[in-house]
Parts: C-alpha cells; sequence; structure tokens
C-alpha cells in the first residue's frame, strides 16, 4: 500500500517537474479552483469585501426563562444583517495561474479590489493578484501562481518593419516594442538593472531591418563601439554629439520639406519609392548628454538638449525614433529633460532604488504600478514595468541578451547599415526657423492626444 502511494507521488512529482502545463490543468487547476471556491467567503470577509445586507434567517433566539432559571431558546424566522461575499463565478485556468470573473456589491468600484489585491494574493498563497475590469459591474482577478519572469522561453522574432520582440510580459504574451505605435522610449532602471541589455536585445532585433541606427554613448562608447558596424553613426564625445544632433535636426526638416512638397503628414503617408529609411537613436545614459564637467559646456549642453528635444517632438512624423536609456531621468539634469520626458510615451522602469525615479519614469499611473516597479528583486535584471499610450501597465522581463550576441548581429547585418552621408543627403532645401517654429506648434503631444 506504502509502495502505491510512493509510486504515485513520484509519478506526480515527475510529471509536475517535466511537463508542468499539463500537470497544471489535470491536476493542480481543479483543487486549486475548489479551494478558491471554498475559501471566498472568509478571505472576502477578511479582506473587506463584503456587505451586509437584510436576510430573512432562520436564528435561535432567547425564549422564556424556565423556573430553573435556565434560558430556553427558541427558533424563528426573522430579519437579521448578514455578510454577503460578492458573487464569484467558475474560475478558469490560465497559462501561469487561474482568473475568475466576480459581481462587485452596490458601492464597489475596480480599486476596492486592486486595493485588497496584495491580502487576496496572500490569503490564497500566489504570486500576485491583478485585478481588471472588462464592464462594469464585474471585476476580474487574474492570480500568477508562481512568478513567470524568473524564466523567460525565447519567442520567435517579429517580421514587421520596427517591431522588435524583446521580452515576455508576465501574461506569457510577447513583449513588443514597436517604434511605429510608440515612437520614442524612456528606459530607466538603476545600475545592473538590466537597460544595456534591453538596448542589446533591441539592436539584434532592427539589424536584420531596412532601418538606419544611430548611436549616442557618452560612458567613452564601451557599450556601443562594439556594434558600431551596424551603426550608420556612432557619438561618443559631446562635440561629435553635438554635430550628430544637427545632422538629425536637418534630416528630419529635410523630411519635413519632402512630405510638405508631397502632402504627407508623415513619411508613412509617402509612396513607397520615396519614403527615406527610418531612423533609430539609441541613447545611453541619456544623463550624460545633460552633465556639465564646467562652466564652458553650457552653450553646449544647452544646444544638445534643445535639438534632442526637437528630434522627440518632430521625429515620429518622420522616421525618426528615440531610445533614451538613464539611470535617473528627473529634471535635476536640466529644463529640457521635463519636455523630452513628455515627448516619450513609452516607457519601461527596471528596477530602481529610489519611489522619485519610479514615478518620473511611469508618470502619474496606478499607484500598484509603481509599488511593482519599486518591488523588482536584484536577482531578476531585466525585470521591468512597461507602460505605454493605453493607460495599461505590464511586467515584463526582456530576454538575456549578451554584448556578444548583439555584436555578432551587428556583424552580420553590416551589409544593411547605411552610410551616414547617405542618409543626411537626400537632401531638399532647408525649412525656415519661421516654418520649423509654426510646425512645432501644430503637432499634439502624443499623452494628451
Ligand atoms: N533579461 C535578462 N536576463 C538575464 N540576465 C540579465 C537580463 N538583463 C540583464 N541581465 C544581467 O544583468 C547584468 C546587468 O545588465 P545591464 O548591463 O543591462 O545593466 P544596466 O542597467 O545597463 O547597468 P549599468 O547602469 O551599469 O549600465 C548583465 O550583465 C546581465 O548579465
Ligand atoms: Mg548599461
Amino acid at each position: 500500500m506504502l509502495g502505491v502511494l510512493a509510486a504515485a507521488a513520484a509519478g506526480l512529482w515527475a510529471w509536475r517537474r517535466w511537463h508542468y502545463p499539463s500537470f497544471w490543468l489535470v491536476v493542480a487547476f481543479p483543487l486549486t479552483a475548489i479551494s478558491v471556491r471554498a475559501t471566498w467567503r472568509k478571505i472576502a470577509l477578511g479582506c473587506h469585501l463584503t456587505k451586509k445586507r437584510q436576510r430573512f434567517w432562520f436564528t435561535t433566539v432567547p425564549g422564556l426563562v424556565a423556573s430553573t432559571g435556565v434560558v430556553r431558546v427558541r427558533r424563528k424566522w426573522q430579519r437579521i444583517a448578514v455578510d454577503t461575499k460578492p458573487f464569484m463565478w467558475l474560475p478558469k485556468p490560465t497559462r501561469y495561474g487561474w482568473r475568475v470573473t466576480l459581481h462587485t456589491l452596490e458601492g464597489q468600484i475596480p480599486a476596492d479590489y486592486a486595493d485588497a489585491a496584495e491580502r487576496l494574493a496572500h490569503s490564497w498563497g500566489v504570486h500576485a493578484i491583478r485585478v481588471s475590469s472588462p464592464r462594469p459591474g464585474r471585476v476580474v482577478l487574474s492570480a500568477t501562481v508562481r512568478d513567470p519572469l524568473i524564466r523567460v522561453e525565447p519567442l520567435p522574432t517579429s517580421p514587421d518593419l520596427l517591431k522588435v520582440i524583446v521580452g515576455r510580459l508576465e501574461t506569457g504574451g510577447p513583449w513588443i516594442i514597436d517604434f511605429k505605435t510608440i515612437p520614442h522610449w524612456l528606459n530607466a532602471g538603476a545600475t545592473q538593472s538590466g537597460k544595456s541589455n534591453l538596448a542589446n536585445a533591441l539592436v539584434q532585433g532592427l539589424a536584420p531591418q531596412p532601418v538606419a541606427l544611430v548611436g549616442f554613448d557618452l560612458k567613452g562608447g564601451v557599450e556601443f563601439t562594439p556594434y558600431s558596424p551596424r551603426l550608420s553613426a556612432l557619438s561618443t564625445t559631446r562635440d561629435e554629439c553635438v554635430g550628430l544632433l544637427d545632422d538629425l535636426v536637418a534630416l528630419m526638416t529635410s523630411r519635413m520639406a519632402l512630405c510638405r512638397d508631397a502632402g504627407a503628414r508623415n513619411i508613412w503617408q509617402l509612396p513607397d519609392n520615396e519614403r527615406p529609411m527610418p531612423v533609430v537613436v539609441l541613447v545611453d545614459e541619456l544623463a550624460e548628454l545633460y552633465l556639465m564637467a564646467d562652466k564652458s559646456e553650457k552653450d553646449e549642453i544647452a544646444k544638445t538638449s534643445t535639438a534632442l528635444l526637437r528630434v522627440a517632438q518632430l521625429g515620429r512624423a518622420f522616421g525618426i525614433y528615440l531610445f533614451c536609456c538613464g539611470q535617473r531621468i528627473g529634471s535635476d539634469l536640466g529644463p529640457g529633460v521635463t519636455a523630452l520626458r513628455a515627448q516619450c510615451s513609452g516607457r519601461i522602469c527596471h528596477r530602481v532604488n529610489d519611489p522619485e525615479t519610479a514615478t518620473m519614469t511611469l508618470g502619474d499611473l496606478d499607484p500598484a504600478a509603481l509599488a511593482s516597479a519599486r518591488a523588482i528583486p536584484a536577482e531578476t535584471p531585466g525585470v521591468a514595468i512597461v507602460a505605454s499610450q493605453d493607460g495599461q501597465w505590464y511586467r515584463a522581463r526582456s530576454f538575456y541578451v549578451s554584448e556578444q550576441v548583439a555584436e555578432h548581429a551587428a556583424n552580420t547585418w553590416a551589409h544593411l547599415a547605411p552610410a551616414w552621408t547617405d542618409v543626411v543627403a537626400g537632401h531638399v532645401p532647408q525649412m525656415s526657423d519661421a516654418d520649423l517654429a509654426e510646425l512645432l506648434d501644430s503637432i499634439p503631444d502624443p499623452r494628451k492626444a
């Protein structure tokens, strides 16, 4: 008998070990679902998600006092206040856990459930509970049993232009950086949090595509120099930086004139044979662009800051996209930074040391996102909170792309790198400053759109 039990336990263990998804579906999930339903009343009560309702209930009430002094109880139907729990549908299995729909009680909003999410997660012993609301009156609790980002399985690469699958979301879906939908990105995080790894993943993903890559690396070029075969331009000193930004602004104004002449609002509306090549600008350590060693650099920094801001404001329509990495992206770096931040609608926040950086990067997102960003452990570099224009946020982890792998990709696709002079040429007359100012005003802020 004992032998049979031991064999069954070993079999289950092996099943769980070798094919967790099927083990989860067949064995673990049904048990979990039963226990979730069975514990819901107590847990809802403990998490203050119940409401008092008047109900007829068969209760015992004190009756007559007998001559012996004993109080006799009597059973009676009467209206009393009982705790009602929100109605729960049957839990459904998901890739990394389960999800269940609830009907909110009177006066409740999804935020009440979001506030209780941590309590719920602890009560059910799961990694995390996320709350969403598909329609009024319903909330969906999604539980992840184990942190799915401890180990991320690779995905095939994306075939679409300017779209790179850089990692996986907590939901198991792909983490996509798509410059065509979200043109500019901020990528913040403490040191060793995985910022450069994400830039590597981008280099690897964009290298085979017909795009020009440009690097700004004021950390002495240690990060991007290995990828220079695939980069059309790389600036590692402040002088080069000013020159390259001038080139970018010139490129933008020439593309602007091209679009205006063709009656197009952006380069994607131009006919295929006239459309200029998209340019992705990678900036490692944004702060270096703004830091002043001495007063003599003041003018250069002011120029850099203005040029970068112009690129951000107008670039999206003219196929120039920014990806800025930095440890801190605060207004203490200078007035230009806040404006630049406002232009970057894609936000990525890796592990951070202080709450301000998280708030600065993610903006006024759901407080749960900020809490989640601060809770990223140092043992999992590459884990980040990703926010995009739709106001949704996700926990995600980038695929590990070592420098060697990215360098190899850069060398393999080196022949696709257009010469910077060729990119900048294709030149049409430059715009006057007045025209430029007018265009600057006419383009709406993406975050307010
Ligand atoms: N997605 C990931 N999966 C596994 N390991 C990772 C991942 N991302 C980063 N790492 C590891 O973390 C280390 C630090 O990453 P990275 O160099 O990208 O950090 P960083 O934020 O750029 O740091 P710094 O600010 O010092 O430049 C890398 O050497 C790498 O081994
Ligand atoms: Mg780095």
